[in-house]
């Protein structure tokens, strides 16, 4: 098998409900976090991997996300002639990459969504990156896992430690540590209660898969949610092949959940040339007037 990931897949089918009414008819997947929409985060995350090939999985109501990433002629005349060289260099920075798309016709799941570009992947390792797992943009998360790959020519799955009280919403491993944040997984369970967790070790958006994954794909039946799961085809896989997992330790927002979402916008922004100052100064004055407010609550029911 090839050793190289050349691909990198962007599945962006699902429906958002989380984020309705938002997402009736514009896709999650273009929600800004401050002035970028979330996906171009992570196409960045895979520019700095030296990756060129781009397949996005996208489906009804996701057609801006086309136009985000084609070239913009109009715009970008109307930018040169105001001279505006920073914003036309922003907007023109995909310009050159290869970006293809594929429908998924109906959104029966992430494990389906990845099944869709088994006819393009064929059987190269590949990248899966999930938008809404929004990473800040000097982690090298992606970079390290396609090193691992490399040496070990077995898929690998980014692992986070979440608190208990959250580990329902993940997938979530039992694994043998092997040092250098590196774990062999023994089993993975999909979205656990804490009582049946075997870790908290939680798999977050960012995979490295191969090609096996997409026979097993092909024969699953719809799991939890009447969806064809990810994580029931990487179990299966595991009966024949070894699976690592790699401990992230850097920060990771989950984007596609409302409070998330507005802890990445907060974070961001805090970083963002243009308005961080102006907006560290609003944040404080908020944090008192809250403070005051709690006091106040606090000394009524006294
Ligand atoms: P989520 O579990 O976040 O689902 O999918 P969702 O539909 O996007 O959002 P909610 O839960 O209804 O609010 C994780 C990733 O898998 C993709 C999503 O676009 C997201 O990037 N996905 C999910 C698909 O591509 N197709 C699907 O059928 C389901």
């Amino acid at each position: 098998m090839n050793k190289k990931i050349k691909k990198a897949i962007f599945p962006a089918g699902g429906l958002g409900t989380r984020f309705l009414p938002a997402t009736k008819a514009s896709p999650k997947e273009m929600l800004p976090i401050v002035d970028k929409p979330m996906i171009q985060y992570a196409i960045e995350e895979v520019m700095a991997c030296n990756i060129k090939e781009f397949i996005i999985i996208t489906g009804k109501y996701k057609r801006s996300i086309e136009d985000h990433f084609d070239s913009a002629y109009e715009l970008e005349e109307n930018l040169r002639k105001l001279d505006k060289k920073k914003l036309l260099e922003e907007i023109t920075r995909h310009n050159h990459l290869d970006f293809a798309y594929i429908r998924q016709k109906a959104a029966l799941g992430l494990g389906h969504a990845i099944l869709c570009v088994k006819p393009f992947v064929k059987d190269e390792p590949f990248a899966v990156l999930l938008s809404d797992d929004v990473i800040e943009p000097e982690e090298t998360l992606l970079k390290d896992m396609i090193k691992l790959y490399e040496k070990l020519e077995c898929p690998i799955l980014a692992l986070e430690e979440v608190p208990m009280t959250d580990i329902h919403k993940y997938g979530v491993i039992e694994g043998a540590d092997l040092g250098n944040g590196l774990y062999k997984i023994n089993n993975l369970i999909e979205k656990p209660s804490k009582e049946k967790a075997p870790s908290n070790l939680a798999i977050i958006g960012r995979y490295i898969l191969t090609p096996e994954i997409f026979s097993i794909l092909e024969k699953l039946t719809p799991g939890r949610g009447g969806e064809i799961q990810l994580t029931d085809a990487l179990r299966e896989l595991l009966k024949k092949q070894t699976i690592y997992g790699y401990l992230f330790k850097g920060k990771r927002y989950d984007a596609g959940d409302k409070l998330g979402y507005l802890k990445a916008t907060v974070n961001f922004a805090l970083k963002n040339a243009e308005v961080s100052e102006a907006f560290s100064k609003y944040l404080l004055d908020i944090a008192h007037m809250l403070k005051n407010k709690k006091h106040h609550e606090d000394k009524t029911h006294q």
